[in-house]
């Protein structure tokens, strides 16, 4: 496995593979790696010829009160963890490199940002939308591999690259979560014991509105009323929005009609933590 820093060496490679027909797949992450990440690359293993992981923590993509000082980093760690999955090559560029003096390009998806994570984030799908059009651009992917985890990142950059004419499948998989059901995140190593039982309510809250909607119930003020006393109850834990909406428009939904996406973002303690997960009515 390689280990790539410069962007220009990288978008060289990218050109060479390409000449000689290969197919390149791109797993766009921040790194420190767990599960969810391994799946994601297993997954774009059997997807092309050469398989690029990117590791960045974009900076741009932080508010000023966010985490991005804190946000665990672990290159040498990524780095086995990736080989062992037959990754090809590892593209760490760092912050200067990225955005260099005198940078003031940017990309917005404007409608599909705007409720969710985009309301309480509101310069985060900006900067992940210029990041990934950069990596894209160095990397030259023919297929991108997001985590359904973040679920609305995951329609920005399906929006995009349809809105752009970018020539990359973006490509959705399924999120991982822990066998108590909390969802796997890099930020998880911050919560301390009586933290993470409280998380757990996050994803207990979810699976009662799926069993809910699997038995018929299609109402969105009978999902919230069963489950926001499940959140409610917990001193620790903050919520910041929990939303019913369409799967592909992310419009919020009064009903559903045959499928919809309950999404939940919440503060515990200080580490903010997002779920989502598919209803189905039959
Ligand atoms: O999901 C992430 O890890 C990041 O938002 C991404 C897509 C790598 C862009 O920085």
């Amino acid at each position: 496995m390689q280990i790539v820093t410069d962007p220009a060496a990288m978008q060289q490679l990218a050109f060479t593979w390409r000449d000689q027909g290969g197919r390149i797949v791109l797993v766009p992450t921040m790194g420190y790696f767990h599960e969810g990440h391994l799946s994601l690359m297993a997954y774009g293993r059997g997807q092309g010829d050469h398989l690029v992981v990117s590791i960045f923590v974009n900076p741009t993509q932080f508010g000023p009160q966010e985490d991005l000082d804190r946000y665990p980093r672990d290159l040498e760690r990524d780095c086995d963890l990736a080989a062992k999955q037959g990754v090809d090559v590892i593209f760490a560029p760092n912050a200067e490199q990225m955005y260099p003096p005198g940078y003031q390009t940017f990309v917005e998806v404007t409608e599909v940002t705007r409720g969710l994570c985009g309301a309480s984030r509101p310069i985060h799908f900006r900067g992940v939308a210029t990041v990934v059009l950069k990596l894209f651009n160095l990397v030259q992917p023919h297929v991108a591999v997001f985590g359904e985890k973040d679920y609305q990142q995951l329609i920005a950059m399906q929006r995009m690259v349809a809105d752009l004419n970018v020539p990359v499948t973006v490509i959705g998989r399924p999120l991982v979560r822990e066998a108590d059901g909390l969802a796997l995140s890099s930020r998880n190593v911050y919560l301390n014991p009586e933290e993470r039982r409280t998380a757990l309510k996050l994803s207990q809250a979810l699976f009662l509105a799926r069993d809910m909607a699997a038995q018929g119930e299609r109402s969105r003020e009978r999902l919230f009323a069963a489950i926001t006393p499940l959140l409610d109850a917990e001193p620790l834990l903050r919520l910041d929005y929990l939303s019913l909406v369409d799967n592909h428009t992310l419009a919020e939904l009064p009903t559903i009609q045959h499928t919809a996406r309950l999404a939940i973002a919440a503060y515990v303690g200080q580490i903010r933590l997002i779920d989502n997960i598919l209803l189905e009515v039959p």
